[in-house]
Parts: structure tokens; sequence; C-alpha cells
């Protein structure tokens, strides 16, 4: 399928897969990166259309190793489609579908569903991720080399943990044969019991069951050593403690198949923002109020914890971003924070939060965008590189952001259906201008300028 050429000129290229990050153009046509660089006039062909790249960063399209669609099962909270959208309004060029979907998705057939309803309705590409134990319920393994074979990007039974050992041992082993990861949902509830926000002051002002910072790392220190025994690849979904990243560091250091993600909530908000004063302490939010889109698993945690799980970002410990996007309806909501459903709905203010530690001086522009993109890529395995490169020859899977562009989050111009998200009404820092797959521009944002044709100006 032909698709029609571009030009982006002058802005700041940042691909971390080839260690640039230079001011320059980046063409493209057929789909695909023809050429990055400083490229003259003679080398466009006429016809291209040319986007203004001045002060704007273009870095490969960002791929979400973990995100909730919802779909089939659960449409009244979000859709292939609205979450396609709202990935490509977030700069997403990639999403993987966490299966715990109704019915799960534990057989081919699902996984076929997936696939057929994202060619139909998608804006991205969609991975779907296959359960490691039958109907998500932890007793016995699912088919894996016939969910393999069938596509998924990795195995998970995310929303729950595979809390036997020795499933998760055998899962663990069969991960190195079909070369694909077990994602785990690393929680204790034997540990967690009925907590419902972090174990800490907050929970004890608001007299809210509290989760202990335990019940993550056990089990991370459980699955390291499963990992260790079987050779297995590992990957720890939304890392949230400052403990567990020793444990991962420590695992990385003996040579283990160890990754991990950190969600953007997780960096950049904390346990105070319970209280619903958007990060205020107690004092100032003087009531005991709170906020029931901040109840998210796993839960938000102290500053402590935020600072070191930035540090471990930055240094490499951590892996790659991951939205962890679970968008929720209305009345999952509007109920006390006991009641209330676990998750945030994340893919549209990612980037916008995220960039905060750009712009505070935690995290370089580079690593933002590495673990955005190569970080989650390696994870996924080799053939995934190439959607996470501007190297030219690839498929054009590509955003273009403005780092400085400020503005207000307001939920109800989300695309998601999913409107949870703690961050509605606050200001942000950077936002994506349009999205790129495939050579399509799938979401065209504000900001995004237009020349004229090249040969018809
Ligand atoms: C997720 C969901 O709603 O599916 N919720 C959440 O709080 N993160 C499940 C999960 O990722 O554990
Ligand atoms: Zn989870």
């Amino acid at each position: 399928m032909e698709t029609e050429s571009l030009v982006i000129r002058q802005a700041r290229i940042i691909d971390p897969s080839r260690d640039l990050d230079q001011v320059g153009d980046i063409l493209i046509g057929n789909g695909e990166i023809l050429a990055t660089g400083s490229l003259g006039s003679d080398s466009i062909p006429d016809g291209t259309r040319v986007i203004d790249g001045t002060g704007l960063v273009v870095a490969p399209g960002f791929i979400d190793l973990h995100c909730h669609l919802r779909e089939p099962g659960f449409e009244y909270k979000e859709t292939i489609a609205a979450g396609s959208r709202a990935g490509a309004k977030g700069g997403f060029t990639t999403l993987c579908a966490m299966p715990n979907t109704d019915p799960p998705i534990d057989n081919a057939a699902v996984v076929e569903f997936i696939q057929q309803k994202a060619r139909q309705d998608s804006k991205v590409r969609i991975l779907p991720i296959g359960c490691v134990t039958k109907g998500r319920k932890g007793y016995e393994l699912s088919e894996m080399e016939e969910l393999a074979s069938a596509g998924v990007a990795c195995f998970s039974d995310d929303g729950d943990p595979v809390f036997d050992a020795n499933l998760m041992k055998l899962a663990l082993t069969y991960s190195s044969d079909l070369g694909l990861a077990i994602s785990n949902h690393c929680q204790d509830k034997s540990l967690s019991c009925n907590g419902v926000m972090a174990e800490g002051p907050v929970a004890t002002h608001l007299g809210l069951d509290g989760i202990p910072a335990a019940a993550e790392e056990a089990m991370i220190a459980r699955d390291i050593a499963l990992a260790e025994s079987t050779g297995g690849r590992l990957h720890v979904a939304h890392l949230s403690t400052a403990g567990s990243v020793p444990l991962v560091r420590e695992a990385k250091d003996r040579g283990l198949s160890v990754t991990a993600e950190v969600c953007p909530h997780h960096l950049t908000v904390t346990d105070q923002w319970v209280l619903g004063g958007k990060g205020a302490s107690a004092s100032v939010a003087g009531s005991l109020a709170y906020d029931t889109s901040t109840k998210v698993y796993p839960p938000l945690r102290s500053l402590n914890d935020v600072e070191a799980l930035i540090k471990g970002l930055a240094d490499g410990v951590i892996d790659c971003i991951a939205t962890d996007h679970a968008p929720h309806d209305l009345t999952s909501k509007q109920v006390t924070y006991q009641d209330a459903a676990f998750g945030i709905s994340v893919l549209e203010t990612a980037l916008g939060s995220l960039m905060q530690l750009v712009h505070e001086s935690k995290l370089s522009m580079v690593a933002l965008v590495d673990r955005l993109t190569l970080g989650p890529a390696k994870i996924l395995g080799e053939s995934y590189k190439e959607l996470a490169t501007l190297q030219p020859g690839t498929t054009a899977d590509i955003v273009i952001f403005d780092p400085e562009h400020e503005w207000t989050v307001d939920t109800s111009q989300f695309e998601s259906k999913g409107k949870n998200t703690p961050l509605d009404g606050t200001k942000l820092k950077g936002r994506v201008v349009a999205t790129i797959v495939g050579g399509t521009i799938v979401y065209d944002g504000p900001g995004l300028q237009f020349q004229a044709e090249k040969g018809r100006a």
C-alpha cells in the first residue's frame, strides 16, 4: 500500500537505537523512513508534504508493554477503537493489551478476535498478551505454545499475580523456549489482604487498610529465584517500591534474564494525592476527603519510593516505562475508596507527566525516549526493534512532540472512555503534536504546522 510522502524539517531527532540526538530532517514515504539528516531540496520528491519541526522532538513511536483495552467483555470501560485513539493521542504506536478481558486471552481464538478487531478499529498496532494460566485463574497453565503461535507479545495474568510458585516456575521454564517473557503482577495477596492504598501515614490518617511494600517485594524475590533456577525470562510489571529496585539490580548483576517496567503515575504522584488535594498535604487538604481516581494497583507510594524509582529508571535498572492504562466507567469510581476499582486512565497524560522529570533534570530526554521505545522493544524481542528506530529502511512509526507546550488536562476531551485520572485539571508541559503509524498520520494534534508541499510552493 502506498502512503503519502512526508518530510519533517528541522526537528530535534532523538533515536536511542543509533545514539542520535541532533537537529535535522526526516523523510517518510511508502510507509518507511527513507532518510534522516540534513536533507537537501533535491532529495525530497515533489508533492511531499512538509511539516515544520522547529522546536519539536521527533522520535520512534512509543511502545506500551502494559495497557488494558477491555475488549472483549468490558466495552463500557474501553474499546480497542477508543483505546487506540487514546494511544495515538498519547504518542503510542504499539499497545500491548493485557488479557484480563472476558473471555480472557487464554486461547488462539481470542487472540485472533483481538487481532481482527485491531485491523478493523485500531489506529495503532495492538499486540495481545496471553494468559499464563487458563481463565487467568491461577490453577493450570494456559496453552502457551498455541498462544505463542497465534502471536501474543508475552504472557501475563495481570490484574492478578501468578500466585502458585510451581506454576510460575513452569511458565518461566517454557518462556525461554518460546522466547517470550512472563510479565508478573507481583502481589502477595496474603500480605496485601484488604489493602486499598499504600501502607503509611496517609492510610492511617484516612483509616484505610494499607498495602505493605513487602507484598510486592516478596513476590519479586520469589520470581527472581525462579528465574534463576529455570533460566526463564521474567518481566516485573508495574514495579512500585524503593525496595524492588535493588532486587532487580542484583538479579541483573547476576546475569539473569530479568526486566522491569514502571508507570508514569508511580514516577510522578505520591500517596498524598489520595487525600484529594492533588498532592497537597493532609493539613492543607484539611479534611478526610479522598479521591478514588488515585486508587490503583500497585498503590501510589511515598516520595522516597518515587525518588528511588526515578533513579532506577534513569540508571537503566528499570528497563522501560509502561502506562498500565486502566480505564474504568464512572460508577466503578463514584463509590467509597474501599469499593472503588483499581486503575488510572494514563495513555493521554503519560508524556506530559513524564516530561516533568525531564524539565526538572531528573531524567534526560534521550533516556525518556529510550525507556518508551527501545526499552520495551528489547523486552518484546529482536523482531520488534524495527518499531523502535528511525533507521532508514524501517517502518515509519513515529511520534512528534512539543516538549514545551503547556496544557491543562481535561478528561472531557479524552479519547479514552476512562476519565479516571487524578490529573484532571492539572497543568502539564509537553504534548504530542502528531503520531505516525506505518507512514500514515493517525493523530494530528495542536501545533502541527504544514508548509507548502514541495514542488508546489
Ligand atoms: C488494572 C485493571 O484495572 O485492569 N488495575 C490497576 O489498578 N492497575 C489491573 C492491573 O494492572 O493490575
Ligand atoms: Zn497489574
